[in-house]
């Protein structure tokens, strides 16, 4: 049965199907990115301590990486980075918390993979994923009135060791201001992309798109990455087609 999908996905773009393409799209779709919490395949796990919850059926992540993301610990992160003027709102940083669940967890980013060379805790990072337009404006929406010091997270702080423990975190750059994310960034698609370094990318919600957060049974994002494989597979798709990517959803539900 798997094989039929492969071949499904592979055939009906075959208008423009390129010998050379050697990427099996199964491999993206069961892909997890290159990092040192990921594992290497997509897989069940018990609970998720309840936190990154939505993926329990099928994660990269595993009950330890969900612990640590849940006590604000993982990668030394210091969400409260203007602490000198308020620390992040407990609404926000649900939001970022999602975010970072997403991050760690989520099977379905394998299509939007990109290596990159000088990290050290991960090999590959994506780039440009679609988010849908209303979770990113409901992130906007519960930090525009936190504070920040940099629009990008992922380059422009200084890692130094602070504190009595003496591991390093991010402190904010020298001749930077808090304030509000607001002011910073001003839209929210703007800070959607940017936080992260383009790794989001806004997306009107009638396209395909993801969701940082779910309710099970279903991952509604694994028909996000079946139509982004398919997208790749078919140059000549120009504009994501709904009833094609439901078609192919339906197709493949049962196979992957
Ligand atoms: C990056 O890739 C190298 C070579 O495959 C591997 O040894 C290393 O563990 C990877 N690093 C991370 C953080 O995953
Ligand atoms: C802000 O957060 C830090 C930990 O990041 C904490 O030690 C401090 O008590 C908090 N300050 C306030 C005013 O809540
Ligand atoms: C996991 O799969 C089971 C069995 O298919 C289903 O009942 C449950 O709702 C799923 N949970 C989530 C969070 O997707
Ligand atoms: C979308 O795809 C369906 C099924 O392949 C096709 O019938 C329909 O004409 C397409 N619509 C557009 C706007 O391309």
């Amino acid at each position: 049965m798997l094989s039929l999908c492969v071949l499904f996905v592979l055939f009906s773009a075959s208008a423009s199907f390129r010998p050379d393409v050697t990427i099996d799209s199964h491999e993206l779709f069961d892909r997890c990115l290159d990092g040192e919490n990921h594992k290497r395949k997509p897989g069940p796990e018990d609970a998720l301590h309840g936190h990154c919850s939505p993926w329990v059926n099928r994660s990269c992540c595993t009950e330890d990486t969900a612990q640590l993301i849940h006590h604000g610990v993982l990668y030394n992160f210091d969400w409260d980075h203007c602490k000198n003027v308020k620390n992040m709102s407990d609404e926000c940083r649900k939001h970022f918390n999602w975010d970072h669940c997403f991050f760690e967890c989520s099977p379905n980013v394998g299509p939007w993979l990109v290596k990159i060379p000088d990290m050290k805790t991960r090999n590959e990072s994506y780039f440009e994923v679609p988010l849908c337009a209303n979770e990113c404006d409901s992130w906007f929406e519960a930090c525009k009135n936190d504070y920040t010091c940099t629009d990008n997270w992922l380059k422009n702080f200084e890692w130094k060791k602070v504190g009595r423990n003496k591991k390093r975190t991010n402190v904010c750059p020298a001749e930077s201001t808090c304030k509000t994310f607001k002011e910073i960034y001003q839209t929210a698609d703007n800070f959607c992309e940017r936080v992260w370094d383009h790794s989001w990318k806004y997306t009107s919600n009638d396209q395909p798109c993801m969701k940082m957060w779910f309710d099970g049974p279903e991952n509604p994002n694994d028909d996000v990455a079946r139509w982004k494989i398919q997208v790749m597979y078919d140059d000549d798709t120009t504009s994501p087609n709904n009833s094609q990517v439901q078609l192919l959803g339906q197709y493949c539900k049962t196979n992957f």
